[in-house]
């Protein structure tokens, strides 16, 4: 039921602030401000070698975000492939070896197939799912659910959030198990995803904004995404985002990647869509707009206050979120990056929800 939306996708964008509420419900213990995993994991946090996540299309993004906050949070070193290329690897892979698949559906072939290669390879598997009837879900050691509920719309938008919510705890926890974060550190950042739901809502303000914004989006040919640190993995969601439901051709790029070949084609009619909180690569991203304003390229900025003020460029838009630390940027900066789309493919007049060509599981590979 669409409710009073127009589309299950906005309806779905908008159930985000109760859903990572949920979720983070799951993994958090709000009262001792501490991480809640399962009791029993199928593998012990301080010996681990390495982490491998697989996994595809917008799931694969939530994993590699998931990539830096583990190699920061945690100091584990993170393999990470789109499961279609993973499971043809064949990837020598370690003694102490933890194996996370990250799906919503639970039921997407490659990401299934990459699972029994690593689980016949002696890893320990970790699914991250939302539907825990799946196969992947039964098929795993243990099940970490999203608790996004069903997603409808084919464009998935809920169930990433739900997904970074769950591997953010997932980092946090591994963190204080390996001794990188102190009690104190783990407090904090559980404060901080704690603040996420409330976030999500002010972000879920600016969508007059957005819609109008989407305007300008619509006219383009190509639009660019660009992001740095976490923020490059939503630079490629944007993208993917943008073309696979409003059929506008789209790319997103780590931001320094530009001067090794897309800034060519950056000119007048080129909107750019930036993606860079005010965090500690803002400046180098900033540099990289610059490059961009210097050709005529057309900004759009979503950052926050901070990084308003700070932006030395002329951006045609700017989007301005509330501050808020740097582990949970990924999950709000997600949430007009989506809405952008949204409201682009609400112009083009494609179908939202049911685009052509492509299917909500894709059980074949
Ligand atoms: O069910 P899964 O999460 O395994 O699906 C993975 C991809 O097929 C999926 O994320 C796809 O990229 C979406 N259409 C993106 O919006």
């Amino acid at each position: 039921d669409r409710g009073n939306y127009r589309h299950f996708m906005a309806k779905e964008i908008h159930e985000q602030p109760e859903v990572m509420s949920r979720t983070l419900g799951q993994y958090l213990d709000f009262t001792t401000g501490r991480t809640a995993l399962p009791a029993q994991l199928p593998f012990d946090w301080k010996t681990l070698d390495r982490i491998s996540i697989s996994a595809c299309g917008t799931a694969y993004y939530a994993g590699l975000v998931a990539k830096y906050w583990f190699e920061r949070l945690a100091r584990i070193s993170v393999d990470i492939d789109v499961a279609s290329e993973f499971r043809y690897r064949e990837a020598p892979l370690p003694q102490n070896g933890l194996a996370i698949f990250v799906s919503q559906s639970g039921e997407t072939a490659d990401t299934l197939a990459s699972l029994r290669y690593c689980k016949a390879q002696g890893q320990a598997i970790a699914a991250v799912v939302n539907v825990t009837t799946s196969t992947i879900a039964r098929e795993a050691d243990v099940v970490l659910p999203t608790m996004a509920g069903p997603e409808i719309g084919v464009a998935s938008t809920k169930a990433f959030t739900c997904q970074l919510s769950t591997l953010a705890c997932l980092a946090v926890a591994a963190g204080r198990a390996r001794g990188v974060l102190t009690d104190a550190d783990e407090q904090a950042l559980v404060s901080a995803l704690a603040e996420i739901p409330r976030l999500a809502a002010q972000a879920l303000r600016l969508e007059p904004q957005i819609e109008r914004l989407a305007k300008t989006i619509a006219k383009a040919r190509d639009v660019l995404y660009l992001g740095r640190g976490t923020s490059y993995p939503l630079a490629l969601e944007g993208a993917l985002k943008l073309k696979e439901i409003s059929y506008i051709h789209a790319e997103g790029y780590a931001a320094g990647e530009l001067k090794h070949g897309p800034i060519a084609l950056i000119d007048e009619t080129m909107p750019v869509v930036v993606i860079a909180p005010h965090d500690r690569v803002f400046d180098k991203t900033v540099s990289n707009m610059q490059e961009v304003a210097a050709r005529g390229g057309r900004i759009i900025l979503i950052t926050d206050a901070a990084g308003a003020e700070a932006a030395t460029v002329d951006a045609v838009e700017t989007i301005v979120l509330p501050a808020m630390p740097a582990t949970v940027t990924p999950m709000i900066y997600a949430i007009p990056v989506q809405l952008l789309a949204y409201h682009t493919a609400v112009i083009m007049g494609t179908d939202v929800d049911q685009p052509r060509n492509l299917a909500k599981s894709v059980t074949v590979e």
